[in-house]
Formats: structure tokens, sequence, C-alpha cells
């Protein structure tokens, strides 16, 4: 069970005169007063008796007091905790009436409980550490949290790079009158080379042609002057008149074929080549940009995907109050940081986490509740006796939320000379927070 406190008893700590108070074992205890009745004084007396020497006040013994502080509390767990003499030595008394000292206090007592202030005057990145720890899921968020950070850095340079590829190869050149392979030279001069041959041959039956031509003319003449041998020579004749035939036949459709066209291929080889190789280069760079493109989406998803776990990561553990949370190393409630919050909203959060830190610490001091409008006192009441958390807290009040006044360093309406009487709370404002 966590450790309440049950009764306080205080006389000349600081402006306080004599007051005896007890508080609501859950749920908001306020003492209220006008300025500088005492009020804070309360809270610094529960502080010191409970915190030890280093919540001493700087003027502990109040002006004007015939006899030192005396400080007497009791707990939930049957310890009596007294300061009281010259020097308010501590004496710490347990049920079976064992002494004993700070260190058993400190077993339960949550410093920040005592010191709300010093918790709210952290920075963000304590505030979140301190939740981390209590939660427990602060290594595995920090690791979430640099992985997020390295992906979203690699994902931001790599869509630099997408957009400048991209750029460049729209203002590359392209010729779309090229075609898609560079031209060989040693194919179109084999190409040239067969079209010679051919022609060539050609050449080689016009010849022969002319050849027989020249024997027809030959044998003519001589069939004139060699009437004797002209049955002969005209059958030579016939017969070569044949070939000839023939001859003229196979030389009628001859054709000889252009090599020009070729020729100005090989001329302009240099430069479809160039255009060629431009188009390829351009084509490159498009994949290029499209590929990147296609990596920026998958960081895109991956960093989603990452978000998606820590957010899982802190929706899965057991926080102390619902909407707290850690973005980018800083404590946030329901989305907003420390400093965004209102002073009402500070104070739960900095109640729940604290009450967190040490469970066994069922109490939290807290001073200056004024920033709370009634309705939302109401609700925080309401929230700390759910959690079964008790406050005690102060309020620039005499209104009926109070549940105690401090009027001159006194309990309104208490009679300090009989002092069991006047411990309990006025009847209507009891249970009302
Ligand atoms: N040792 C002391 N003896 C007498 N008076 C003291 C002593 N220490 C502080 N005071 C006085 O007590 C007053 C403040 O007391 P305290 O802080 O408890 O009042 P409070 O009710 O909380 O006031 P506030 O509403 O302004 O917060 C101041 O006037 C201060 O001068
Ligand atoms: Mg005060």
């Amino acid at each position: 069970m966590p450790v309440k406190i049950t009764s306080l008893e205080a006389e000349n700590v600081k402006r306080i005169k004599a007051v005896q108070i007890e508080p609501a074992s859950t749920g908001l205890t306020v003492i209220g007063g006008n300025n500088g009745q005492g009020k804070t004084s309360v809270l610094d007396a529960i502080a010191w008796a409970l915190g030890g020497e280093k919540y001493r006040p700087a003027a502990a013994q109040r002006e004007g007091a015939n006899t030192p502080p005396r400080l007497h509390v009791t707990l939930s767990n049957g310890l009596v905790v007294e300061r009281k003499g010259k020097n308010s030595a501590l004496t710490v008394t347990d049920p079976a009436g064992h002494k004993a000292g700070q260190q058993l206090l400190n077993e339960f007592v949550e410093q920040l409980a005592l010191d709300l202030p010093r918790f709210m005057a952290a920075s963000d990145k304590e505030k979140a550490d301190t939740l981390l720890k209590i939660i427990g899921v602060g290594d595995r968020l920090a690791a979430l949290d640099r992985e997020i950070k390295a992906v979203f850095d690699r994902r931001t340079a790599i869509g630099q790079i997408a957009r400048q590829k991209q750029a460049f190869a729209e203002e590359m050149l392209e010729y779309p009158e090229a075609p898609d392979e560079p031209v060989s030279a040693a194919e179109l001069i084999r190409r040239q080379q067969e079209i010679l041959a051919r022609n060539g041959e050609n050449q080689r039956k016009r010849d022969r042609q002319a050849q027989l031509e020249q024997q027809v003319a030959a044998l003519q003449a001589r069939v004139d002057s060699l009437a004797e041998q002209l049955r002969q020579a005209s059958e030579q004749c016939t017969a070569a008149m044949a070939d000839l035939q023939t001859a003229r036949r196979s030389a009628q459709d001859l054709v000889d074929e252009s090599t020009a066209e070729l020729e100005a291929s090989i001329r302009d080889i240099e430069e479809v080549n160039r255009k060629v190789r431009a188009n390829m280069d351009k084509a490159r760079a498009a994949d290029e940009a499209a590929a990147l493109a296609a990596e920026y989406e998958q960081l895109t998803g991956q960093v989603e995907q990452l978000r998606k776990d820590r957010l899982a990561l802190l929706e899965g553990a057991d926080l102390p109050l619902p909407g707290l949370s850690v973005e980018e190393g800083c404590l946030t409630y329901q989305g907003r940081r420390w400093g965004d919050m209102s002073g009402s909203d500070q104070l739960r959060v900095a109640t729940a986490i604290v009450r967190r830190i040490n469970p066994d610490c069922g109490f939290v001091l807290l001073d200056k509740l004024e920033q709370m409008d009634l309705d939302t006192l109401r609700q925080f009441g309401a929230w700390l006796e759910a959690e079964g958390l008790q406050a005690i807290a102060t309020r620039v009040s005499t209104g009926g939320e109070c549940r105690i006044i401090i009027e001159d360093g006194r309990v309104s309406g208490q009679d300090t000379e009989s002092r069991m009487a006047a411990a309990a709370p006025r009847a209507w404002q009891k249970g009302a927070f």
C-alpha cells in the first residue's frame, strides 16, 4: 500500500504558529487562505519532516516564537516522524516502538513529491527521460527515433538527386531520326565491296560481248575474202551469232547498282553515332531518375512504418496518464509540449509522473493551486481519488473548496490548545473535493 500522511502537527515553523491537519486519505486536501498567512509554510513543514535536512527552511523557527519548531507527522504505515528540541532533531518511531531514521523514510518518500516545482522546472528532455524511465521503453524508442531520422535523411538526399537527374535528363538533346544502334563502318564497306564485285562480273560479261562482236566482224570479213571457206566460216558465223544472241540476252537487263547511298552513310557515320550515343545517354539518365523516384517512394513507406511502430510502442506502454507521449525527445500531453500546456495540465502531468516514480509514495504536495478553476479543481480531485493518491495543496482562496483555511499561522477556527478537537474538516467541506 502506498504510504499516506495521516496527520500533521506543526508549531513555530516559518510563518506557522500552530496547526493540526488531518488530510483526506485520497484526493485533494486544499489549504486555503489569503496571501502571507502561512499556507506554503505548511507544505514546507511537511517536506522538512519527511525529506530530511536538505529541506530545512533557511529561517526555520518563526520569528518571535518562544519555543523551537516542533513537527509531528503520522503516516499510514504506522510510522511517527517528529522534529523537536533546540536542533530540531529527527525521531522516527515504528509501530512496534523501535527507533528508525531518515533512511527508512527515504524508502517511500519520493523527493519530487515533496518538491513538485523541481520536476516542473526540469527541461523538456529531462521530463521525457523521466517518463521513459518509468514506462521502460526509453531504449527502444530512442533506437526507433534514430532509425527514423536516418531513413528520413536518406530519403531527403535521394529525393534531391532524383530531381536533379530528372531535370538533367529532360535537358539532354534527342534525335528521333537516328537508328537505335550505332552503325558499323565495316558492314557498310562489306556491302559496298559486294556490289563492286557484282559490277565487276557485269563488266566481264560486257567485255565478252565486245570480244564476240570483234570476232563476228573479222569472220564476216573473211567470208568476203575467203569464198572457199565460206561455208565453214558461215557455220562458225552462225554458231558465233548464236552465242552472240545469248550474250545479248544476258547483257540486256543488266543494271548497275549505285553505291552513292552507302558512300553517304560512310561519310555520315560519325555524326549518326554521336546522336545514337546521345539518345542512349538520355534514356539511361531517365531510367536512373525513375529508379531514384521509386527508391524515394520506398523510403517514404519505411518512414511511415517506423512512425507507426513508434506510436504502437508508446500506446502499448503503461502510461501514468493517457495522452502522455514523447515526441522528438520532449514530453508531450495530448500532443502539446510542456510550454504549451495549460498550468492545470502541467500540474496533472507532473503529479501523474512523479507518483509513478515511487509507487510506495502515496502523497504529493502542490503549491499554488489557484491556477485551477473550480471545475478543473473538481476534476483533478476526482482523478486523484481514482488514482488513490493523496494531494495536499495550497490555494489563495477562502472558498468552500478549501478543507482548511490558514489565518495568521493558524488553522482558522481551530482551538490550538485542545489539539485533537479541530483536526476534522468543516462539515460542509467534507468530501467536496
Ligand atoms: N521564520 C519566519 N518567521 C516569521 N515569518 C516568516 C518566516 N519565514 C517567512 N515568513 C513570512 O511568512 C510569509 C509567507 O508565508 P507563506 O509563504 O507560508 O504564506 P502563504 O500563505 O503561502 O502566502 P502566499 O499566498 O503569498 O503564497 C511572508 O510574509 C514571510 O515574510
Ligand atoms: Mg504560498
